[in-house]
Parts: C-alpha cells; structure tokens; sequence
C-alpha cells in the first residue's frame, strides 16, 4: 500500500510523512529528496541548470518508479507534483494507493515559508509577506482543483499530533 501526501510547499508533507511512517511501520520515500539523489543535484540546481519544464518531466518518471514497488510506503510528493504530467490519474482509483491532501490556510502558508524562499526555486524571488501572501493566493487557488481530487482532504493547520490522528482516521 502507498500512502501519498498531497499539498502546497511547507504544507507538513515531508514532515508528516516521515511521523506517519514511523507509526504505520511502512517506509518513507519524500519525491524530491529521491530526485535529488538519483540525479545527484539539489532541486534548486535542476532548476537553474535544466529549467522547470525538464524538472516536471523527470518528476513525472521518479513518481512512476516511487509507486511501482510492492512496499508499504508513505510518499511525501513536491508541492507542484500533482499538477503536471497528469500525475494525479497514476494515483487516483487504484486499490493500493490512498491519496491525502495536507490543506493549510495562506497566512499560515506564508508564515511557513517566509524565511525559507532560497531553498524554494518557485518562490525563491519573493521577499516580502505581502509579496508571498499575493503570490501563495493566487498559485494555491490554480492548484486547488488538482489537490482537491485526492481521496481525503485533512485540515493540517492544526497541531502536528492532530493532524496525523486525522489522517489515520480518514484513511483507516
Ligand atoms: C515545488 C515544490 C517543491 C519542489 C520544487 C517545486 C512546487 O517541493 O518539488 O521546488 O512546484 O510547488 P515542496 O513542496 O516539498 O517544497
């Protein structure tokens, strides 16, 4: 079984994901780390080196390889994952896949992410709150219709114990 977390950037998947794990046993695989490693490039540096369009095609293939094995795994997939290359369609209605998206409000999006953007190649020319709160409403509302497809939706602006008692009693 695949457990796959869903949401914007610093929406708790990475985080969560790996405390999940830990609970349910399974194994743990976060999409970009597992790029970074195959490609032996940060995701910031295949950005600049190769550009987004290369980024969401190998993005595309990793997720492929990352849900093709017979574990039981908890995967943390990159913000932008389920709104390129028809992502979503590998995991939706499959028997084995269960699909979460981690919804987090704006401010606490912004909150999140305010002094983290260098890391962050999608938002890395924002500085100031107000340009994040702008940008953050307007790029969260175009992917809302690619996360909202998922399976369960859980309200993840709540504490971190919280959040992960919601997600098991939805998936289970
Ligand atoms: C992206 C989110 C990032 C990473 C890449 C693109 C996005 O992952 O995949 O920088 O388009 O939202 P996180 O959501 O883990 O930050």
């Amino acid at each position: 079984m695949k457990i796959i977390l869903i949401g914007y950037m610093a929406s708790g998947k990475s985080y969560l994901g790996q405390k999940l794990a830990k609970i349910l046993d399974f194994e743990f695989l976060d999409l970009d780390d597992f790029i970074e490693k195959e490609e032996k490039a940060t995701i910031k540096e295949i950005f600049l080196s190769k550009g987004e369009i290369y980024f969401r095609k190998i993005e595309h293939l990793y997720l492929k390889k990352a849900i093709a094995t017979n574990s039981n795994t908890v995967i943390s997939l990159g913000g932008g994952t389920p709104c390129y290359g028809n992502n979503m369609s590998l995991l939706l209605n499959k028997p084995n896949i269960k699909t979460v998206y981690l919804q987090v409000s704006i401010p606490n999006l912004v909150e999140r992410v305010l002094n983290e953007t260098a890391k962050r190649p999608i938002i890395a020319h924002l500085k100031t709150k107000e340009e994040l709160t702008e940008f953050v409403g307007k790029h969260l509302f175009e992917r809302i219709p690619f996360y909202s497809k998922a399976a369960c939706t859980v309200n993840a602006n709540k504490k971190e114990n919280e959040v992960i008692e919601s997600v098991l009693m939805q998936l289970f």
